[in-house]
């Protein structure tokens, strides 16, 4: 079968069937996730029509009230995966705690954790958004999950991925056996392979993906190094810096040109913004499947176990080589 006609259902079975012990549960969680981002991506791109149907809070022509896109996006994926029997609890940015699954609905053997809408404050104004998710196999004993079992070091996942809602809609995931991506045709209304076997490239274009507003915040190892990156008086020569502000579209750029994204402590922050569960987790996972590094700038973000749901973690994501560097200037701190 030709990629151009391989719907995301189809490979996820074919993959399934590679291992005889499977259920069809993690299938499951996978294919829900896929019609969630096929819903939330239907109405971001009518995010802008806000203005003329009713802005967030307001009621639309139709007497509706229009909900924030970011706790709309948490909505359909807490409908659809919440309520699909193959999970028993959700981790979401939106929510303080974990969601754990109904006693009318079934529940599953999966965790999942979800930031439903990344980059939200860039709807505004018409730059790419995304959706994270990670997933994990439940661990404790009984029908509703713990936090335990979201609490588990990111080498653990069982899947990670992300949607990019950019010029067109993009699913990328992985399961542990590659990074492959998957472009939504509006048309027929699939996720089509597009990307099989993604791979960051090694060493990739020079680029630094990093906000620079913060400079006065930073340690002197990450100024230095951002210096070096600025000033081009490495023997990597010099680069350019690119920044949108959705970690998503940052991330999705340096998995297909290469480069290193970073999001450092700061003075009042030092662990930085990005969470763990479903941010930097995640994105870990699926930068080491595609050949790269992920790093909190002294350990291997994978390795780390988180102590939180919410926690926050520094991240320095991307093309090997330039990860290295980032943690031999960070180690001098
Ligand atoms: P979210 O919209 O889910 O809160 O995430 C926004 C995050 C992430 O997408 C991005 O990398 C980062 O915020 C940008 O933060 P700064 O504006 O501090 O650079
Ligand atoms: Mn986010
Ligand atoms: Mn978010």
């Amino acid at each position: 079968m030709s990629d151009s006609m391989m719907t995301v259902e189809r490979f996820i079975a074919e993959q399934e069937r590679l291992h005889p012990d499977a259920t069809g549960t993690f299938t499951d969680v996978l294919l829900q996730l896929s019609l969630a981002a096929k819903i939330i991506a239907r109405s971001v791109t009518k995010a802008g029509l806000v203005d003329i149907v009713g802005a967030s809070g307001a009621k639309n022509v139709h007497g509706e009230t229009v909900q924030k896109l970011d706790e709309y996006a948490d909505d359909v994926i807490v409908e659809v995966v919440g309520k699909g029997g193959s999970v028993c609890g959700i981790v979401s940015e939106e929510s303080e705690r974990i969601t754990t699954i109904p006693e009318t609905y079934e529940a599953g053997p999966y965790v999942i954790a979800i930031d439903p809408l990344d980059g939200s404050s860039n709807i505004d104004v018409n730059i790419s958004v995304g959706t994270i998710f990670s997933i994990h196999r439940k661990r404790s004993a009984g029908r509703d999950a713990q936090d335990s079992d979201a609490l588990q070091p990111g080498a653990e996942q069982c899947a990670a991925g992300y949607v990019h809602y950019g010029s067109s809609t993009m699913m990328v995931f992985t399961t542990g056996a590659g990074v492959h991506a998957f472009t939504l045709d509006p048309s027929i209304g699939e996720f089509l392979l597009s990307h099989r076997n993604m791979k960051i490239p090694s060493p990739g274009k020079r680029i630094y993906s990093v906000n620079e507003g913060y400079t006065n915040k930073w340690t002197s190892g990450q100024q230095r190094l951002v210096e070096r990156f600025r000033t081009g008086t490495g023997e990597e020569g010099s680069f350019s810096a690119r920044y949108v502000g959705s970690m998503v579209a940052d991330f999705h750029r340096t998995m297909l040109q290469g480069g290193i994204f970073m999001y450092p402590g700061t003075a009042d922050a030092p662990r930085g913004k990005l969470r763990m569960l479903y941010e930097v987790a995640p994105m870990a996972m699926i930068c080491e499947q595609a050949g790269g590094l992920a790093s909190d700038g002294r350990n291997r973000i994978l390795d780390i176990q988180p102590r939180e749901l919410h926690e926050r973690v520094p991240a320095y994501i991307g093309s090997p080589g330039l990860v290295e560097l980032a943690e031999r200037y960070l180690l001098e701190d």
